[in-house]
């Protein structure tokens, strides 16, 4: 070791190719505790590769080639400041690398390929392996797997709010923040690699961290597949992004999820397992363009789908009313039920919200004609207790909105179209109320925006003829339970008066099963607590969904 020299902090720096990451190397030089290494892993990058540059032999001839040798002379060397900082390219981290590299501290600065590949260097042609995004995620990942998660920045909050976002790296990294890294003088610099005479004639124009363009570059769409290899490799390292500087940043807080096992779920779209931040459809998918889909809910219980066939019926029934074309079978259906809820190891407490949507268009517009795909499905399985406080009972408030009428969408197409039922929960929520009812165009009760209703008077109970309700799987399962029960069974017009003078309320749902109602429209309903005869009929549904349902296979044979 020379006179003044010692053991030194290295910081590394690890970027896909042209990612901002010289313009920060300056910033960092700008320190008075910092020296700078331009890729001193690069000579060893082009012997082991072979790969030709403009400035491959003077690069050999002139730096270290040995990269375990740079690695332990050079980047872990001994210095006279108290930390060294590492520009690296992903790439540069070949094979035979000495796991030392790994030691220190590292970040990963990303860029959105989008503006990577709208100005690639002329230099290096670009192909994947030169963008070097799959080696960032492994870098990234190995970090993770030593218990040293990098912090990630995107260059963009770099451009935007440079100070935030290097106070926020140097936070990360343990380091004081420099106002000096703001600032430096232009042109070329003695700690530039050899090759900038080829490759940093703009950032050499630099006088610190520029503003991004208010619009970007057309991009060039002969990089387009390139553009679709790296884009979801950026978004995952994204994602990583700890803390964004407030000018990119949502200005929404993450939200809670009501159930937070649901945070890792796999959903199927199409004929795909994804995860759930990659579950989508496309832009160009019916549902979105028009709501043009049709679904169903389904309840998983004890290992067994409670009312799979009769669902599935429902389903075909809907598509075919709305004339879909390319439906898959029942077999296919079913067979992506079960991998889906298997996948998951959901066989309890589980509910599924399955769409099938009249699927992509060839082109954005309403004419069925453009879909020539054939129907999307997507089964969205998750962990779901039940929604209602089905114990103690609900409250309901009666909507203004009415429900639509068979004149202009027939309920009983169970179709994505939900506008008129959001409507109503809207009234819903102002009031505070649990959900609200829906009454049809003359005025008497139909259900609720979401869930089908029964009346108890005198011992009889009531429900509406499916007119203008949906005709409800539940529905159906407990109009059976009551004549099984002895109850009096009554399907006819209810008014809003005999809804608020009834002896007892429930709803009845596949996702929230018999829900009690104990107040509506301010009128307590008997005596405010949940009456007998919902009990019964709690307890006998109960017992339906413990006993039957079609097994999920490898359920049973587990
Ligand atoms: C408007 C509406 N009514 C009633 C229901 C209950 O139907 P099911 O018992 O088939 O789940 C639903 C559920 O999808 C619904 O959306």
């Amino acid at each position: 070791m020379a006179e003044n020299e010692h053991q030194v902090e290295v910081i590394h720096s690890w970027s896909a190719t042209g990612s901002l990451s010289t313009t920060l190397m300056y910033s960092f030089a700008q320190r008075d505790d910092t020296e700078v290494l331009d890729e001193p892993l690069y000579a060893n990058f082009l012997r082991v590769t072979g790969i030709d540059r403009p400035y491959r032999e003077e690069l050999l001839s002139k730096t270290e080639s040995d990269g375990n040798k740079a690695v332990k002379d050079i980047i872990f060397g001994p210095g006279r400041k108290k930390y060294r900082f590492c520009k690296h390219l992903a790439k540069q981290r070949v094979e035979g690398l000495t796991n030392d590299l790994m030691k220190g501290k590292h970040f990963i600065l990303i860029q959105n390929p989008l503006d990577i590949l709208t100005s690639f260097d002329k230099v290096v042609p670009p192909s994947f392996f030169e963008l070097g995004f799959s080696l960032l995620v492994c870098i990234y990942n190995e970090l993770c797997e030593m218990g040293k998660p990098p912090p990630v920045i995107d260059a963009a909050e770099l451009q935007e709010d440079p100070e935030g976002t290097l106070r926020i790296l140097c936070d990360e990294l343990e380091i004081s923040f420099q106002p000096t890294m703001l600032k430096w003088e232009a042109g070329p610099k003695p700690i530039d690699g050899l090759w900038s005479t080829w490759c940093y004639k703009t950032v050499h124009q630099s006088t610190g961290f520029e503003p991004p363009r208010k619009y970007p570059k057309p991009f060039p769409f002969s990089l387009y597949e390139l553009l679709e290899q790296s884009l979801p490799l950026y978004n995952m390292l994204r994602r990583h992004v700890k803390r964004k500087s407030s000018l990119l940043s949502s200005p929404l807080p993450p939200p809670d999820l009501p159930v937070p096992a649901n945070e890792k779920l796999l959903a199927w779209v199409g004929d795909e397992m994804l995860t759930r931040e990659s579950a989508e459809v496309s832009v160009f998918d019916s549902v979105v363009q028009g709501g043009d889909s049709v679904w169903e809910g389904l309840r998983v219980y004890n290992g067994k789908i409670f009312k799979l066939e009769e669902h599935l019926d429902r389903l075909f029934d809907s598509a075919k009313a709305l004339a879909f074309e390319n439906v898959p079978t029942l077999d296919e259906l079913k067979e992506a039920i079960f991998t889906t809820l298997i996948r998951n190891g959901m066989f309890d407490n589980a509910h599924i919200r399955l769409s099938l949507t009249r699927g992509k268009k060839v082109t954005s517009g309403m004419s069925p004609a453009f879909n020539l795909y054939g129907c999307t499905l997507i089964v969205l399985p998750e962990w779901k207790p039940p929604v209602y406080d089905n114990t103690h009972g609900i409250v309901l408030v009666t909507a203004t909105i009415r429900r639509n009428s068979p004149n202009n969408l027939d309920s009983k197409i169970h179709h994505n179209n939900l506008l008129n039922n959001i409507l109503a929960k809207i009234e819903g929520n102002n009031a505070k109320a649990d959900d609200a009812i829906m009454l049809d165009k003359d005025g008497y009760v139909s259900e609720t925006n979401a869930t089908n209703i029964f009346i108890v008077k005198k011992g009889r109970v009531l429900t509406p003829h499916a007119d203008y309700c949906l005709p409800g799987i539940t529905r159906a399962t407990v109009m059976d339970l009551v004549v099984k029960e002895k109850f009096t069974l009554e399907e006819r017009r209810i008014s809003l008066s005999e809804v608020h003078t009834a002896d007892e309320i429930w709803t009845t749902g596949t996702m929230g099963e018999l829900s009690p109602v104990v107040k509506v429209d301010g009128r307590t309903i008997g005596n405010g607590e949940v009456g007998p005869v919902t009990k019964a009929l709690q307890a006998a549904y109960k017992k339906l969904t413990e006993e039957s349902g079609l097994p999920i296979p490898t359920y049973l044979e587990s």
